[in-house]
C-alpha cells in the first residue's frame, strides 16, 4: 500500500511530466514553423519521451495499489524566443522537474518506503543526463551565436536523434 503523501505527490508528478511533454511539442511545433526541423525532431521526441516518464510513474501507482489521479496540466507557451532561448527555458524546465524527483524521494526516505526509493533511481540518473544534454545545446546554441550558418549545422547534427 502508498503512503498518501507519497501517492499524492506521485499523482502530481503525472501531471508534471505530462506538462513537460505538451511544453517540448509546443517548443516542436515552434521550431517546425521556423524550419529548424532538426530541432522541431529532437523536441518531438523528448515530448515522446516525457509522456513515457508520466507513463512509469502511472504503472507505478496502480502497481503498488494506489489511486491514480490526473490532475489539470496548464496550457504551455505559444510564444517563444530565440533557440537559445528556449533550450535555456528546456534545461530551467528540467532542473524543476529534478528538484521534484528529489523531494518525492526525500518523503520515500522519511516515509521508509523503499520500493519507491528504488523506483526513483532510475529517474534519478535520467535527470543528470536529461540536464546534461540540454546543457550541451545551451552551450553550443551560445557558441553558434548570430551565425546563421553555425545554426543550420547544429539543427542538422540535432535531426540525427531521430536515427
Ligand atoms: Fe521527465
Ligand atoms: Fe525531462
Amino acid at each position: 500500500m502508498l503512503n498518501q503523501t507519497i501517492e499524492k505527490l506521485l499523482n502530481q508528478q503525472i501531471a508534471k511530466e505530462l506538462y513537460a511533454s505538451n511544453l517540448y511539442l509546443a517548443m516542436s511545433g515552434h521550431f517546425a514553423q521556423a524550419n529548424l526541423k532538426g530541432m522541431a525532431t529532437w523536441m518531438r521526441i523528448q515530448s515522446a519521451e516525457e509522456r513515457g516518464h508520466a507513463l512509469r510513474f502511472f504503472d507505478f501507482v496502480i502497481d503498488r495499489e494506489g489511486q491514480v489521479e490526473i490532475g489539470a496540466v496548464e496550457q504551455p507557451p505559444t510564444e517563444f524566443g530565440a533557440p537559445v532561448e528556449i533550450f535555456k527555458q528546456a534545461l530551467e524546465h528540467e532542473r524543476k522537474v529534478t528538484a521534484s524527483i528529489h523531494n518525492i524521494y526525500a518523503h520515500a526516505v522519511q516515509e521508509a518506503d523503499y520500493a519507491t526509493q528504488v523506483f526513483l533511481q532510475w529517474f534519478i540518473n535520467e535527470q543528470v543526463e536529461e540536464e546534461a544534454t540540454a546543457a550541451e545545446v545551451v552551450e553550443r546554441l551560445a557558441m553558434a551565436g548570430d551565425d546563421r550558418a553555425a545554426l543550420l549545422m547544429l539543427d542538422a547534427e540535432m535531426k540525427s536523434r531521430a536515427d
